[in-house]
């Protein structure tokens, strides 16, 4: 959350931090912020809301050779300009940028900063006084940095100008992501390659209680107590036209229709030349060894971890465990002798799973990770990792990665099962090629999904979702992916629990959307269809190919039952599609939202 874009060099600054912010919005939308120092002194614009408004802002005759900029995903003090970074220091010396949280700001406002006036409500602005406060013992900028940052508790990307020194780019880095971008004759710094993808594709990563000074041509990076570390660069492997929207109106709805291309990407990355599964032997042992499995993750990572808890229990008979990632912590259950643990997480950047992460690592246990993002901090942490292939995912409603998370799951029960020697009578990238295709139909039949969006939607003030077995994760699924982007109030029940308490809030007209896509339960959930019925709900039945009744509302091509997730939520993605667009409401950055959550 929040995202950090600073440039130092000879092209232009503000296009560099403007462009960058743009591609940085989904990390945080509420207000945001540039600084830029030239010979004139530092020139700062602000702006509440998102970075149009900040450019509108921005003074088009201001040229400057760094800057630092920030969008913000507001924790300490509401969305205002106030509140908006950069943060300057008493004096105006130094202007600063920050991503993430400064647990001990209390404190060290107590113990440094008591005779400080504050202009925000932010826990950033006391890293800006703190500098100053300590330059003013040292008269040394870097010394004051070094010493400020090892004071801070928590989470920080930090990006700082001293006015008096216009060469140096000041950056600290723990937990929240950062990366320094190498160019000629300049370089620049950013909370994700793709902020800065159009200037360079040569990146360093920074690694926790690190700090750098950048000028344009020179990195300097530093551990904490002044050792030089020495990194090699990498190549970002991202394509420009994988973060832009193209002829789509929304990230979303483009990212929808890349399932069926994700499917097939992964089939072509887990297989090998003799169309056999390959997945990496260190993984297949750390597999075959464990004795159960602890799923880790947080929203819609966490809802793909149900579904494929089935496949790796039914398929590789392996008992496992899914586990809401900020929860875990306080409500660790008893582990089994021989634990693995599965982080599963678009962004590999998530706290609140990091959390965890960090916390079975000191305990010596094995981690997988499963991400989009095999450079993030859940990657590079973790003794393994998978990788997703689903491209980059701009919107902040989770799509293609969710349905990318339950395929590589398969692929992963499957290839277990045969390293146990098991028989089975399922070839994973056969059936996710059917998947693929079953998806393509779907996307295609987007008009007929909106006219149901609208038919049952569109004034509703809640909406119900109703399954049995593996269509009751979806419906979890589906009902977050409605409330998150069209704000009507969302529930995923299962079908059989809705009796036990929640039919009470079933009225005249109530939607009430069902999963048949499993052959066991095809009756019991239609009579919990009935029973919703009876109570005045307006029901709409999403079957399988097979299972289906002539009153359904829409028919599903036919895939393996096992995989019936993938496709059953394509429609859910498109009815919550259409649903907020109906409404008005902003697909692409619902309110109070960030994509790649970085605090706990
Ligand atoms: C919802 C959504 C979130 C994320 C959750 C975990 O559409 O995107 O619920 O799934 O914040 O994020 P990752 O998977 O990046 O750990």
């Amino acid at each position: 959350m929040c995202g950090i874009v600073g440039y130092i060099g000879q092209h232009d600054t503000k296009e560099t931090l403007l462009n960058g912010l743009e591609k940085l919005e989904y990390r945080g939308y509420d207000s945001a912020g540039i600084a830029m120092l030239n010979e004139d002194g530092m020139h700062l614009f602000k702006a509440k809301g998102r970075i149009a408004a900040l450019r509108n802002r921005v003074d088009n005759a201001v040229h400057a050779t760094m800057g630092i900029g920030h969008t913000r995903w507001a924790t300490h003090g509401v969305p205002s300009e106030d509140n908006a970074h950069p943060h300057q220091s008493a004096s105006g010396r130094f202007t600063l940028v920050h991503n993430g949280v400064v647990e001990n700001y209390q404190d060290l406002k107590k113990a440094y900063l008591h005779d400080v006036n504050f202009a925000s409500e932010t826990d950033t602005e006391v890293i800006v006084h703190l500098v100053e406060k300590l330059f003013k013992k040292y008269q040394d900028t870097v010394k004051a940095f070094r010493q400020a940052v090892s004071l801070l508790k928590g989470s920080y990307a930090i990006g700082m100008i001293d006015s008096e020194n216009p060469d140096t780019l000041y950056v600290a880095k723990n937990k929240s992501p950062l990366l320094v971008g190498l160019g000629n004759d300049f370089n620049v710094i950013a909370s994700d390659a793709m902020a800065t993808l159009d200037v360079t594709d040569q990146y360093l990563e920074i690694f926790d209680q690190e700090i750098v000074l950048l000028n344009r041509n020179f990195v300097d990076i530093q551990n904490l107590d002044g050792t030089a570390v020495e990194r090699s660069a990498y190549t970002a492997q991202m394509d420009a036209s994988d973060i832009e929207k193209g002829t789509y109106p929304h990230f979303m709805l483009k990212e929808i229709d890349e399932q069926p291309f994700v499917m097939r990407r992964i089939i072509q990355e887990y297989k090998n030349a003799n169309n056999e599964l390959k997945l990496d032997m260190n993984i297949r042992k750390a597999m075959k060894a464990t004795d159960r499995i602890y799923i880790i993750a947080c929203g819609t990572s966490y809802h793909a971890g149900l579904v494929g808890k089935q496949f790796i229990e039914k398929l590789a008979n392996i008992p496992v465990e899914v586990h809401v990632a900020s929860e875990f912590s306080y409500n660790m259950p008893l582990l089994s002798e021989k634990p693995l643990f599965v982080f599963l997480s678009q962004s590999g950047e998530t706290a609140d799973s990091r959390s965890v992460l960090v916390n079975i690592k000191k305990k010596g246990y094995p981690a997988l990770t499963v991400t989009n993002v095999p450079g993030s901090t859940l990657s590079r942490e973790a003794d393994h990792t998978l990788h997703l292939y689903a491209g980059p995912e701009i919107a902040v409603a989770s799509t293609k990665a969710y349905t990318a998370q339950i395929a590589v799951l398969a692929i992963l029960a499957v290839d277990t099962a045969q390293a146990k020697g098991f028989e089975l009578d399922f070839d994973p990238l056969q059936e996710l090629a059917i998947v693929a295709n079953a998806m393509e139909v779907l996307t295609d039949q987007k008009e007929a999904i909106e006219a149901l969006a609208s038919d049952y939607l569109a004034t509703t003030r809640n909406a119900f979702f109703i399954g049995r077995g593996a269509d009751y994760y979806v419906c979890l699924e589906g009902a977050l992916k409605l409330k998150e982007i069209s704000y009507i109030q969302a529930e995923g029940f299962a079908g059989g629990e809705l009796k036990h308490g929640t039919i009470a809030l079933i009225e005249e007209g109530t939607p009430v959307i069902a999963l048949a896509t499993q052959a066991n339960v095809n009756y019991a959930i239609r009579s919990n269809v009935q029973e919703v019925a009876a109570r005045g709900a307006n029901t709409m039945i999403f079957s399988s190919k097979g299972l289906e009744l002539d009153t359904d509302a829409f028919v599903l091509p036919h895939v393996h039952e096992l995989l019936a997730p993938l496709v059953s939520v394509v429609p859910l993605q498109i009815l919550a599609y259409y649903a907020a667009l109906d409404r008005g409401c902003d697909v692409d950055k619902p309110r109070n939202l960030a994509k790649s959550v970085t605090v706990e």
